[in-house]
């Protein structure tokens, strides 16, 4: 099991995308194990994206995630990360697929709705940015039997 951390961005919110886009991730079959709105300090969103710092879209993409509230997801399930990535679609609105996130919500490159973590190191790092030690959760779901097929002893 992965656990990855999703950003529904200022954009999402605002549109009242909320419950549309974190139902993608919950009908594929992830688990919410942590979620909060809050909106991004200036200090926080430079830690977040620190490996972007000298790119020319740094300053703005940076205004722009602090500039309004976002949720912050914390989503578990096999193989998370890769997951989450390909239900979001490439990171241009304008380029990503019909089907995805970001392809069936968006048109815009900079206003693209949701961040995922892109490696397990990323996971690791970004969810102990954005929760507090006892915010993301282990719990059962009743749904998992279902979702899961662990009839061989493995989770497939
Ligand atoms: P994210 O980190 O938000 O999940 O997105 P990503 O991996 O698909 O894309 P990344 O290359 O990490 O870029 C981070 C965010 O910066 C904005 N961006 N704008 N105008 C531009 O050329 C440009 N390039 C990137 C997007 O909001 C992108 O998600
Ligand atoms: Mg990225």
């Amino acid at each position: 099991m992965e656990t990855t951390l999703i950003i529904l961005k200022p954009d999402a919110v605002q549109r009242g995308l909320i419950g549309a886009i974190t139902a993608r991730f919950e009908q594929k079959g992830l688990q919410v194990v942590g979620m909060k709105l809050t909106k991004i300090a200036d200090a926080l969103a430079a830690e977040h994206y620190k490996d972007h710092a000298s790119k020319p879209f740094y300053a703005g993409l940076v205004r722009f995630m602090t500039s309004e509230p976002v949720v912050v997801l914390a989503l578990r399930g096999v193989g998370a990360i890769a997951v989450c990535r390909n239900l979001m679609g490439a990171t241009f609105g304008s380029k990503a697929a019909a089907g995805t996130i970001r392809g069936d919500f968006g048109i815009s490159n900079s206003f693209n709705l949701v961040h995922g973590s892109d490696s397990p190191e990323a996971a690791t790092r970004e969810l102990a940015l954005f929760f507090g030690s006892g915010e993301v959760l282990s719990y059962t779901r009743a749904a998992d039997a279902w979702v899961y097929d662990t009839s061989g002893g493995k989770v497939e």
